[in-house]
């Protein structure tokens, strides 16, 4: 997979190089690159933003760099790209809700190309533009705002190339999580290591008993309860075609 990010603060990307995300490069299986926009301004001053049409506070990235960033971008695909193109993700908090289906979604496509915007976002013209040509998802960590694109790069990249394959040794591990679609997207089970007692704190017997029918069971249950009581948003979203009669028991 190819990942191209462009930024005006390329070291806020750093610790793409870390962890899983910088071993699955040093494997072949990840291509991170880090371009900086300010390459693609022409004036001595480098200059990325300006005021907005209609007045109003802050400053918003101007098209003309974006423009020729991401020209540049697609006019050099990597082996592999798909015939559309990449997918240009776009952080802002005006897009799409980001979540686990969103990751798995963007974790089939071999080419992402990400766009931090900063200040009060980029020039509208400039999604616009690129939805003409290639695909085009705005993405929003959640209803709040951040100063600009960059930690959401980080948050994304890591829930996406996580799912790709070879990246976690383990895949099992990915479908026993929260928000996996094997377990229907509900919050994961509570989860206990040893020591059995801790604190004067057991750890439920069931867990011990050796029935795994039952240590089933129960994490499905323990999985329901906390899903209704934390998220009822997600557990509205249940297919009930997905039930059985216990679980509408719970
Ligand atoms: N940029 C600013 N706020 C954001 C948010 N909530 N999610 C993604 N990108 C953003």
């Amino acid at each position: 997979m190819r990942l191209d990010v462009v930024t005006i603060f390329a070291d806020y990307l750093a610790p793409l190089q870390l962890s899983l995300i910088g071993k699955a490069q040093q494997q072949g299986l990840l291509d991170v690159r880090v371009h900086d926009l300010r390459e693609h301004t022409h004036d001595r001053h480098r200059t990325v933003d300006d005021t907005p049409y209609g007045g109003g506070a802050g400053l918003l990235m101007k098209p003309e760099p974006w423009g020729e960033a991401l020209d540049a971008l697609l006019a050099d695909p990597p082996a592999g790209a798909r015939e559309e193109g990449p997918v240009l993700v776009v952080p802002s908090p005006v897009g799409e809700v980001f979540s686990q289906r969103a990751a798995v979604e963007l974790a089939a496509e071999p080419w992402l190309v990400f766009a931090c915007g900063r200040y009060e976002g980029i020039d509208a013209r400039v999604v616009e533009h690129y939805r003409t040509r290639i695909r085009v998802r705005e993405v929003s960590l959640g209803d709040y705002v951040l100063n600009g694109g960059e930690v959401a790069v980080l948050a994304i990249t890591e829930a996406v190339v996580r799912l790709v394959p070879g990246v976690i040794g383990n895949a099992a591990s990915l479908t026993e999580e929260s928000h996996a679609p094997e377990h229907d997207g509900l919050l994961e089970h509570p989860a206990y290591t040893k020591p059995a007692s801790w604190r004067g704190l057991d750890v439920p017997a069931v867990l011990a008993g050796g029935n795994h029918g039952a240590v089933e069971r129960w994490r499905r249950d323990e999985a329901l309860r906390r899903t209704a009581s934390r998220r009822p948003d997600v557990l509205r979203r249940l297919d009930p075609a997905r039930c059985d009669r216990h679980d509408l028991a719970v």
